[in-house]
């Protein structure tokens, strides 16, 4: 359920856009720092120090999955104390994620270079957990919004130590606060919704279960399912359906959802969604609400704004021979990815000039779409849409 938090002006996208997601209502302005500072090996009394612009908010966000040092580690007892005092909480691990590609994920990692991968949404850490094992050279920093999520990956990636530290963010605040520091070896984005937050009923996702309409990946982010679904005016609620889902009736679900209103749950919305769609179309494409649940989803937790910028980030932050790979699960996403990849891998050369010169920094690595494979779609069904992309910095 929501806490209480202040309604931000939904007439104007831009409150939404810029609204401090992550941080929670009281958290503290933090001063802007750059991802990019100079290369130096990562540890959390270094985050601390930084932190000093307000090491309350580094304490609550960080948690370096090592509680205990290893005999004869020297490490840093400062670093241990503070570690212990953000321990995470047992309930973690009742999250339930199967990674998706995940046998492709490790031959993609198993020749990166030694150093630091972003796993910009660990999830419940079936990923993390997966590089850390293939690759031994790697310490994975993990980034997620989702609380629960933050937990759960603390607690399955405890047995590695200082190789794997986990924080509660926005991947787009790689940009602003001291998360992770270049060259990074590799990152993965693994986008979209984990299965806990799809089956959780009180999460608000679920166009199967009944909960409120909330879909807040983070539940301390100002705006809501309600808020979309009860407040935006028809046409814009229109227009974001058709955007975020290519939901060919996206004009009578909300002149439909309009006229129901006040909404007051995910079935009721379910519902709605389902009438407005003519008898023939809805037997086709699985249930009728999933595209309009997934255009909300994408709406309230601002999901398409900062993902090409946040990937731009990221690349120039890789290392010579390093990969990023980024597992998409719609069109809207891939889009993005795509068209970011494109450009870090092409030269544009003006015509009537000699095709030699210098090569495109990045290449993709082939195959350019992977998909998962039937067996793993036995299992996990969900993965039906995944599609992974790869790139590679040339090496120096
Ligand atoms: C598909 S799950 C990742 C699962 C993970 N790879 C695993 O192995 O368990 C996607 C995760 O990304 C998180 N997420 C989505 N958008 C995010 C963002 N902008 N910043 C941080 N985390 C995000 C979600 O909360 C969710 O936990």
């Amino acid at each position: 359920m929501k806490g209480v938090r202040a309604k931000p002006n939904l007439t104007d996208r831009s409150s939404i856009a810029s609204r401090d997601v992550g941080r929670g209502a009281s958290a503290p302005r933090l001063r802007p720092l750059l991802l990019l500072v100079p290369p130096r090996r990562y540890n959390l009394a270094h985050v601390a120090v930084r932190g000093v612009i307000d090491d309350r908010y580094v304490a609550r966000n960080a948690r370096r999955v090592m509680v205990e040092p290893p005999t004869g580690s020297g490490r840093d007892p400062q670093v241990n104390r503070q570690e212990s005092e953000v321990r995470p909480s047992p309930g973690g691990s009742s999250f339930h994620h199967l990674p998706v590609m995940v046998d492709q994920v490790v031959d993609l990692v198993a020749p990166l270079p030694a150093g630091t991968f972003l796993d910009a949404t660990i999830g419940g850490g079936g990923h993390a957990e997966a590089v850390l094992e293939a690759n031994p050279r790697l310490a994975v920093v993990g980034l997620d919004r989702d609380p629960a999520a933050v937990d759960a990956s603390t607690v399955r990636l405890e047995r590695f130590g200082h190789r794997a530290t986990v924080h509660r963010a926005r991947f787009d605040e790689l940009d602003d606060r001291v998360l992770v520091e270049p060259p990074l070896s590799g990152f993965l984005f693994d986008l979209g919704v984990s299965s806990p937050q799809l089956d959780r009923a009180e999460r608000g996702f679920s166009f199967r279960n009944d909960g409120p309409l909330d879909m807040r990946m983070d539940p301390d982010s100002p705006v809501d399912a309600d808020d979309v679904i009860n407040a935006y005016d028809e046409r814009r609620l229109a227009e974001l359906i058709h955007r975020y889902s290519d939901e060919r009736f996206a004009g009578r679900i909300s002149a439909a959802i309009v006229a129901a209103r006040p909404v007051a749950s995910t079935a009721e919305l379910a519902q709605i969604v389902a009438a407005a769609i003519p008898a023939a179309a809805r037997r086709r494409g699985g249930h009728p609400a999933r595209r309009t649940f997934q255009a909300i989803r994408i709406e309230v937790n601002d999901e398409l704004a900062v993902l090409g910028s946040t990937i731009e980030t990221a690349l120039d932050a890789l290392t010579p021979g390093g990969r990023g790979m980024v597992m998409t699960y719609h069109s809207g996403e891939d889009r993005i990815v795509k068209d970011s990849f494109r450009r870090r891998t092409t030269i544009e050369r003006p015509p009537g000039l000699p095709v030699e010169g210098p090569s495109a920094p990045f290449t993709i690595v082939r195959p350019a779409v992977r998909r998962p494979r039937n067996d793993e779609l036995q299992t996990n069904p969900r993965a039906s849409s995944a599609k992974l992309r790869t790139i590679e910095r040339a090496a120096a």
